[in-house]
């Protein structure tokens, strides 16, 4: 069932557990994803990066493949399709093309411009019932070839964003995108708790939850994180299984050539990835 992430951000907020954001790069992924929340009884966001939405055809496509899987799957759990870390004409487009929920990411502008863009895009997207995510404090590492800046979100820009009345918020806290370095130093709580407490209780959410322990995600949840967005753990799951795949020479079997067959274990393993972070977040059975 399509719609915007308005309220199961605010549900999960409420009872104190986290959604998965889940990046989908293609037809695989869609349907890796719908069919385990399914099962799961777990609502869900598909995050669309501008680039993998260039690479499946276009907004449009977008929601066309998402639209009809969720129709042909019988999906009964809430399912957002938002455009992560949307430009300000991404945003504007990916509206137009009917995504229920739009992250408009003007982390990189000077603060007030990225002010005064999140209230013109909060506006378009409140006339559709659209939800709306903004970001201060731009979060480190490499995302679909956007590299962020790595900066700690500061809570008195972070209390003026809040009140453009957006419904979740993405705040710098020494999160990454991507593989975490070794010598990372974890999550900074203290602003954690400080972006909660300026900005009234919105949800909040967690960028680069690849690869962060699990008692660090718990903690966030805790504090008031209630999206958290995952990516790289599917791709990585993915490409090692179809690696091992072909290097079992399974691809060399009779038929085992064909790109179903050939795809199937990323996509079995994609599976994997989301079970264990919806289970992580505590989202089971609370679609
Ligand atoms: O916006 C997407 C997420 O922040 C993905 O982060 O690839 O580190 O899991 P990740
Ligand atoms: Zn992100």
């Amino acid at each position: 069932m399509l719609t915007s992430a308005k309220d199961m951000l605010l549900k999960a907020h409420k009872e104190g557990y986290g959604v998965a954001h889940i990046n989908i790069n293609n037809l695989e992924w869609i349907k890796a994803v719908l069919q385990e929340v399914e099962e799961l009884k777990s609502p869900v966001i598909l995050g669309v990066s501008e680039g993998a939405a260039k690479y499946m055809g276009g907004y449009r496509n977008v929601v066309a493949m998402v639209t009809e899987l969720d129709k042909s799957f019988n999906i009964s759990v809430p399912v957002a399709i938002h455009l992560d870390h949307g430009t300000y004409e991404g945003a504007k487009k990916a509206l137009e093309a009917g995504f229920t929920s739009i992250m408009f990411d003007g982390s990189a502008y000077p603060f007030k411009e990225n002010l005064e863009k999140t209230k013109e895009i909060v506006a378009l997207c409140k006339a559709k019932g659209v939800s709306v995510e903004a970001e201060v404090g731009a979060i480190g590492g490499e995302e679909d070839g956007v590299i962020g800046a790595g900066e700690i979100a500061d809570p008195e820009e972070c209390r003026e964003l809040a009140s453009t009345g957006i419904d979740m918020f993405a705040a710098g806290i020494g999160n990454i995108h991507g593989k975490y370095p070794a010598n990372w130093k974890g999550l900074d709580f203290e602003v954690l708790a400080e972006v909660q407490r300026v900005t009234n209780g919105l949800p909040l959410v967690l960028h680069g939850g690849s690869g962060i322990p699990e008692a660090m995600v718990k903690k966030a949840i805790s504090l008031g994180v209630s999206k958290i967005n995952v990516n790289t753990e599917c791709q990585l799951a993915f490409a090692a299984a179809v690696r091992k795949y072909i290097e079992e020479g399974k691809d060399l079997q009779s038929k085992g050539f064909d790109p179903r067959k050939l795809l199937a274990p990323g996509v079995e393993a994609i599976k994997k990835v989301v079970r264990e972070k919806i289970t992580l977040f505590g989202s089971v059975n609370k679609a």
